[in-house]
This record gives C-alpha cells, structure tokens and sequence, in this order.
C-alpha cells in the first residue's frame, strides 16, 4: 500500500481527523438520562488534536499519519450528574516551530521528504522563541496514567507515547508541568523507543518496561520501577532486533517482552526521522516471548510463535502453570500503513487497508519446568470470537493480570464495508465462551470504552463504559454512558464541538 492515495474514491473527510480547536474553559454538557452515582471522577482522553500547521510562508504542513497529529488532551468531569469538558493542546511549541519552519518534528510516520521547509526557517525571532515553553515542545499523546508508580504526584496525570518522553499534565488544568525521559528515574533506561502501555502493576505499584536500544548490539533494556523504588531497576539487557512495540504482558509472577517481527531499520531510523518508513515485517522470524521472573528479577524462559503483529495486549493471566496471553493480533504490520490518513479516508473496504485483525489467546506452556532460557519453546495459540475485529480493548481493572471473563474494544462491524474508517461501534466480548455483544448508533464513531466499576457489584460486568463518541450528523461528539452487562445506553453528556478519534484515556475517581 502506498502512502499517496489515486485522489479518487475518497471518504468526506472526517470530522475526527480534522484540526479541532482547544477548549480551554469548561464548559457544560447535555446530559441526557441518568449518569450512576457512582461515577464521579474526571475521564481523560489522549489523541491528536492539531492536523495541520498553516506555516509562516503560507505553506501547510499536513500531519501524515493518525498517529503524528499534535497533541489534545481532553478532560470530562463528571461530578454529581453534572458533566463539564475542556481540553488542552499539550505540544504547542513544537506546533510553533513548525508554523516557523524551523523544525519537521520528529514523528512516527511523517514522510520528511513530503515536507516543504520554509526558506525563512533561520529567522525566527529569539523573542518568539523565548515564549516557547519547554515542557511543550514534544509530542505526547497516545496514553493517560494516572498514580503511574514512580511519579508519585497525585496532582498530575501522565502522558506516554511509543518514544521515551513522558509529560507530566497538571490534573484539573491539563497543563503541562514537566517533560522528561525514563532516564530521569536512572540513566541506565536509556533508549530511543519504548511501549506507549507500560505494563504497571497497580495493586503493588509496580511497572515493568522497557526502552529499545540501537546499535552494534541492539536489544531491550527491561527495567522496572515502582513507588518503593521509584529509581527503578535495570532487570537485564535482551539482545534482540529492535521492533515496533507498543505493549507487553504482565501475570502474578512474570512479565512478558514479546518482540513481533514488525522491525526497525536503526539506519533507516536515522535517515527517514520516522519509525513507520523504517518498519519491515518478517514473514519467517516468529514473534519471541522473553518471559521474566518478577521477583527473581531474571529473564527465566523464551517462547516463540508463528509471526504475527500486535499493538495491544488485552490482559495475560498465569493457569495451571501455563501463562496465558490475550492479545489483538494481526497477520502482519500492514495495519500501520493503513493508519495514514491518506488510507483512512479511502472508499475502499477495510480488507483491502489492512489484515484485518482478531482476538487471539497465546498459551506460553509449564512456565516452571523451563531450566534455561536459551531454550526456545513453541507457543500455542488461538483465535476467539472470530466474529469481533476489536481495536483499543480494556477490562474491568480489578481482573487484570488475573483469569477474566470480559473484555471490552472498539469494533469493526463489517471489513468489507467501504465506509468503515476504524470503527463504527464497540463490542464486549466474554473469553470463555466467545459470546459477544455490540453496541452501534448510525453516524456514531466510537472511541475506547473504559470500565467503571460499580461499588456494590459482585460481579466483573457490574458497572458502565465510558466512551467519547463522534457523532457525525451532527458534528458533535458526546460521552456515552453503557451499561457494561447489557451494552444499553445509560446516559450521553453532549459537547457542543468535535472531540478528534484519539487513542487511550483513564478514569481518576
Ligand atoms: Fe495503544
């Protein structure tokens, strides 16, 4: 697939992948039925808010890809049925000096040769850029942590993204209070990439991650670091080829690096200034399962499975000595490519953009019995609910890294329908006995639903989802309430603007 699309058959574009205006003062929603008493907190939503830059020499820099927009973070607070939304550009000076023509911004896919630099790029008035504020002159935008162990600010909430910088945003105001680099908590987790979904442990305040390291000896440098620990600890260094990573596994007992055949060309990396023209799937490499002891601190089993591509893990749990790994998997890395704008806006269907992609549950065997990790034992694996082709999935919190029932995704009905941009409704799916239930509303664009449990419920269902909902008839997008065991709408709190399709949020109660 290539990036240039033939200009025909083109999608109207959509509202969601269009520059959208901050909303810098809250403002008062519609709320239309019954919000549960129970659900009182601020919802955060993290994506791309600025498509483009209308530069100083009246040229337009276009964003490329979804995944390059400039930074939003959005905030809906939900405080006794009232629901306020604001939101924030967080990468204000970077969207400056590219207006200047000073600077391509460095991104996960912008095609750099693509890019017309301004002539006038050397004349940027210092004045202009001592107003730059520091803190905003990187692009973050794709995971919302809240109490991220280690930071231990209970007035921030923590950006993430797929390279190493973190930004730490004031709670309520969505301000940007610092920006830094894992190497911040020990300069033995430097690296260029690392996975946007760090795996954290929230119960014992624990995360493990990694940062992807190039050179004559390429590898991952898997660290943890915790409230107790919060300089963290350098666990060990995995020699392996450096891959497009956005997340891993976590259990009770282990932590699980899987390295999908999705690499990246460190030279390539260098000359294109992007990761996705630098990616190249290997058909025949496998995927590799490096499997860490958590207490032991020590890489103890290696797994391999046939090649396959992943963003996200859905959550992985340890039964009868086994460790089982639920995962979005995809045939292949062309998902990717599909995520340019370009394809997204195509009229074509969905199976011609990409392998399409399903539930998928990898079963790493007898975990115990392995004596060394130079090994390399075969992972099994099936595919669930054949029916569901889920994006973005969560859970009810409570169950992760334990044995679950249900999960939770943003939804493509149907593949070969030709104006399905990535999702037209969102799905809850029951792992055990495939069954699943959907929920879709004409013109709707749903964004990744999060689980709020109910207090009282004794059940893992028992609560609502929340999740931002572009309405496209109307050009408004509004927060849906779902009931979580019957998929029914609850309540919606309408906004008067677009909130743009972004990636992950969370709920700080
Ligand atoms: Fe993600």
């Amino acid at each position: 697939m290539t990036i240039n699309d033939t200009q025909e058959d083109l999608l109207p574009i959509s509202q969601g992948f269009q520059t959208q205006p901050q909303v810098l003062n809250p403002v008062e929603c519609k709320v239309i039925g019954k919000i549960p008493n129970y659900v009182q907190g601020a919802l955060y939503r993290a994506g791309p808010g600025t498509m483009h830059v209308d530069q100083v020499d009246g040229k337009r820099y276009e964003t490329q890809h979804w995944f390059d927009g400039l930074a939003q973070i959005h905030r809906f607070e939900i405080e006794n049925e009232k629901v306020t939304y604001r939101s924030r550009n967080t990468a204000t000076a970077l969207e400056e000096k590219i207006r200047q023509g000073e600077s391509r911004g460095n991104s996960f896919a912008q095609d750099v040769c693509q890019v017309v630099f301004s002539k006038s790029s050397t004349v940027m008035k210092e004045s202009r850029k001592d107003d730059l504020n520091p803190l905003e002159m990187t692009n973050v935008s794709v995971v919302v942590a809240v109490d991220y162990p280690g930071v231990q600010n209970p007035d921030v909430v923590t950006i993430l993204t797929d390279h190493v910088k973190i930004q730490n945003l004031d709670w309520k105001t969505l301000e940007p209070q610092s920006l830094y680099t894992y190497e911040k908590f020990n300069p033995k987790f430097a690296g260029v990439l690392s996975a946007a979904h760090p795996s954290v442990d929230a119960a014992k305040k624990e995360t493990w991650q990694f940062t992807t390291v190039f050179g004559p000896r390429s590898g991952y440098n898997v660290f943890t670091i915790s409230d107790e620990n919060p300089e963290g600890e350098l666990v060990e260094f995995v020699e392996a080829p450096p891959a497009y990573i956005h997340s891993s596994f976590i259990t009770e007992h282990y932590y699980v690096l899987a390295v999908p055949p999705l690499y990246v060309n460190g030279m390539e990396l260098m000359q294109k200034h992007n990761v996705a023209q630098s990616l190249h799937f290997d058909e025949s490499a496998g995927c590799v399962f490096y499997v860490f002891d958590r207490a032991a601190r020590k890489h103890v089993a290696t797994y391999q499975a046939p090649s396959f591509f992943f963003f996200h893990s859905i959550n992985s749990f340890e039964r009868d000595g086994d460790l089982i790994l639920d995962v979005v998997g995809y045939n292949d890395g062309s998902i990717v490519q599909a995520l340019y704008f370009a394809n997204l806006r195509k009229k074509i269907p969905y199976l011609e953009k990409a392998a399409p992609q399903h539930t998928r549950r990898y079963v790493l065997s007898d975990i115990a019995s392995v004596e060394s990790p130079k090994n390399i034992l075969q992972a099994t694996f099936s595919t669930l609910a054949k029916g569901v082709y889920p994006e973005l999935p969560r859970i009810n919190d409570s169950y992760f890294a334990k044995p679950y029932t249900y999960y939770y995704a943003i939804n493509l009905n149907d593949p070969t329908a030709v104006n399905a941009y990535i999702a037209n409704s969102l799905s809850k799916v029951n792992v055990k006995t495939e069954d699943y239930w959907v929920w879709k509303e004409e013109h709707c664009l749903p964004g990744e639903p999060i689980f709020i449990a109910n207090p009282e419920g004794t059940e893992e269902d028992d609560g609502v989802l929340l999740s931002v909902v572009l309405d496209e008839a109307k050009g408004a997008s509004f927060l849906l309430v779902l009931d979580a065991k019957t998929m029914k709408e609850i309540a919606r709190a309408e906004t008067n603007s677009v909130v743009p399709f972004g990636f992950h949020g969370a709920f700080k109660a």
